[in-house]
C-alpha cells in the first residue's frame, strides 16, 4: 500500500482508473437516463404497447410492466442501474407505478441538467426541487385527497380498473378488477396494534393454461397446483391439523462413498431393517403430534404411503417450497427441514403443526388442486388464471399483481386521487402559479417542475 502512495501521480489521480468530472460525466449520466426512459416510454398509460424481450438463450417475454422490462435489460452505465434499481424498488413498495418513475426521474435529471448549463448550483437545484415536492405533497394531501371509506367499494373497482387499463387485462378490465378487489379483501388481518393489513403475498396466483381468460376465477383458501400422493388416500380432512415438511419421507440410504464392512449376513440385513425403520420412526413422531395433513417439498415413498393411508392421513408430496412457507404463515405452522433437536434426538412438537378447517383435493378447472380453507392466523385467498399460452398467462399474473398492490395501498392508507392525468394537469397549474410566489431563484425550478408535470399529463 504505501508503495502506492509513493507512486508519482497525475493531479489527484493515482489509482488504476479513469476520472471523469465536472459536465461532462453530468452529460453523460444524463444521456444515460435519457435512454432509459426512452425504452419505457413508448409502454407508459392506456396507450402504450406492450414490449417483447428476447434472451440469450431465447426466452421470451412480453410485456408492459416497467420494471420487468428494465430488469430484463442488461445495463451497464452506473447511472442507468440507479433508475433500474429505482424502477424495482418501487416495484418492491408500491407494485405499480414503474414506468412513471423512471420517466419522471429522467426528466427531472435533464432539466436540472439544463439549469446547470445556465450557471446555477446544483445545491440550489435540488433545493427547488424539495421545495415543489413539498408544495406538492402538501397540495395532494390538502386538496385533492378523498377518504376511502367515503367512497365505498366501487370506488376500490375503479382503482384497481385504472391500473390494469394499460396492460392485458384492460379488455376484461371490469371482471378482473372486481376479482383483485374481492382477494385482497378476503385476506385482511389485524395486526398487534390494531392496524387492518392486507399482505398480497396471501393471495396465491396460480396459472393453467387453456380457456379463455374470463374463465379465471377466485377460490377462498389457500390452492396449490398438487394432488394426493396415493388414490387410497382420503381427498378431505376436515378439522385438519397440517405438518409442513421440507425433508425426503423415504427410506434412507448411505450417504455416497460410505463404507461398511461385514461379516455376517444377519448383521446385513439388520442394517438393511434399520434403513426402513428410520424414517418409519419418524413418521410415528409427527402422527403422534396429532398431525393428519402432511406436506413435504421432497418424495414419500410406498413404504410411507402405506402407513399414512392406514393412519388416514392425507400425504402431498413435491409441493413448491415457497407454498408451503405461505400455507405455514397462514395456518401458524412451522417449516421442518430435520426433526432433530439440539440434544441430537428426533421430537417433533405439536406446536409445529398448523391447523385449518378443511383441507381439501378438488376438482378446479381442468386440473386437480389441494385447497387449504379456513387457515387459522391468517386467511388466504387464491385466483386461478386462465389463459392460452404461458407469455399471455405470466403478464396476467403481473398485471393483477400491480391491481392487487395498487387496492392494498389504497386500502391501507385510505386516501385516493383522481387518476388518469388528473393530478398530474392539477400540480402543474399549482405549482406554476406557486413558483410566482416564491424568491427569485426558485420560480426556475417550481416552473421546471410544473412544466414537467404538464409533461407527464400528456403522456
Ligand atoms: N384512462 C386514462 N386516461 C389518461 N391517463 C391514464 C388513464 N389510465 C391511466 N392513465 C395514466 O397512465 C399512467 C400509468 O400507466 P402504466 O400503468 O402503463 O405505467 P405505470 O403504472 O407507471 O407502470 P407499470 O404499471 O408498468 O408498473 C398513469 O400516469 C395514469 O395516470
Ligand atoms: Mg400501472
Amino acid at each position: 500500500m504505501a508503495q502506492v502512495f509513493q507512486q508519482p501521480r497525475s493531479g489527484t489521480l493515482f489509482l488504476n482508473g479513469e476520472k471523469i468530472s465536472g459536465s461532462d460525466i453530468r452529460d453523460q449520466n444524463v444521456l444515460a437516463t435519457q435512454a432509459i426512459a426512452n425504452v419505457v416510454k413508448s409502454s407508459l398509460g392506456p396507450v402504450g404497447l406492450d414490449k417483447m424481450l428476447v434472451d440469450d438463450i431465447g426466452d421470451v417475454t412480453v410485456t408492459n410492466d416497467g420494471a420487468t422490462i428494465l430488469g430484463l435489460l442488461d445495463i451497464e452505465h452506473p447511472a442507468g442501474k440507479i433508475l433500474v434499481e429505482l424502477a424495482q424498488q418501487q416495484d418492491k413498495e408500491v407494485g405499480d407505478g414503474t414506468t412513471s418513475v423512471v420517466i419522471i426521474a429522467a426528466e427531472l435529471l435533464r432539466r436540472a441538467n439544463e439549469l446547470v448549463k445556465n450557471k446555477i448550483h446544483p445545491t440550489t437545484i435540488i433545493s427547488g426541487y424539495r421545495l415543489a415536492l413539498r408544495e406538492a405533497i402538501k397540495y395532494l394531501t390538502d386538496v385533492m385527497s378523498t377518504k376511502v371509506e367515503l367512497l365505498g367499494k366501487n370506488c376500490l373497482i375503479s382503482i384497481a380498473k385504472t391500473s390494469m387499463s394499460s396492460k392485458i387485462l384492460g379488455s376484461d378490465a371490469d371482471f378482473f378488477a372486481k376479482m383483485a378487489v374481492d382477494a385482497i379483501q378476503s385476506v385482511k388481518s389485524t395486526n398487534s396494534r390494531q392496524e387492518s393489513r392486507y399482505p398480497v403475498k396471501a393471495v396465491n396466483i396460480l396459472k393453467a393454461h387453456g380457456q379463455s381468460s374470463r374463465e379465471s376465477m377466485l377460490v377462498k383458501g389457500y390452492a396449490m397446483n398438487c394432488q394426493v400422493a396415493s388414490q387410497a388416500m382420503k381427498t378431505r380432512i376436515q378439522n385438519a391439523k397440517i405438518a409442513c415438511l421440507d425433508m425426503n419421507l423415504q427410506k434412507v440410504r448411505m450417504a455416497m462413498g460410505v463404507n461398511i464392512t461385514i461379516d455376517d449376513p444377519n448383521q446385513l440385513e439388520a442394517i438393511r431393517q434399520r434403513e426402513t425403520q428410520m424414517v418409519l420412526e419418524k413418521i410415528q413422531l409427527i402422527l403422534k403430534a396429532g398431525a393428519n395433513v402432511i406436506f413435504t417439498t421432497k418424495g414419500i415413498d410406498d413404504m410411507c404411503l402405506k402407513t399414512l393411508v392406514e393412519a388416514k392421513v392425507m400425504g402431498v408430496r413435491r409441493c413448491k417450497k415457497e407454498d408451503l412457507r405461505r400455507i405455514a404463515k397462514a395456518t401458524g405452522a412451522t417449516l421442518i427441514s430435520s426433526l432433530s433437536n439440539l440434544e441430537g434426538d428426533e421430537v417433533f412438537e405439536a406446536s409445529s403443526l398448523g391447523s385449518a378447517e378443511e383441507v381439501v383435493q378438488e376438482r378446479i378447472s381442468d386440473d386437480e388442486c389441494i385447497l387449504v380453507k379456513g387457515t387459522k392466523a391468517f386467511t388466504s385467498a387464491s385466483i386461478i388464471l386462465r389463459g392460452s399460452n404461458e407469455y399471455q398467462l405470466d403478464e396476467m399474473e403481473r398485471s393483477i399483481h400491480d391491481s392487487l398492490s395498487v387496492v392494498k395501498r389504497t386500502l391501507e392508507s385510505g386516501v385516493v386521487v383522481p387518476g388518469g392525468g388528473a393530478v398530474e394537469t392539477a400540480l402543474s397549474i399549482y405549482l406554476e402559479n406557486f413558483a410566482t410566489t416564491v424568491v427569485r431563484p426558485f420560480i426556475f425550478f417550481t416552473n421546471r417542475v410544473s412544466g414537467l408535470a404538464r409533461a407527464a399529463s400528456y403522456c
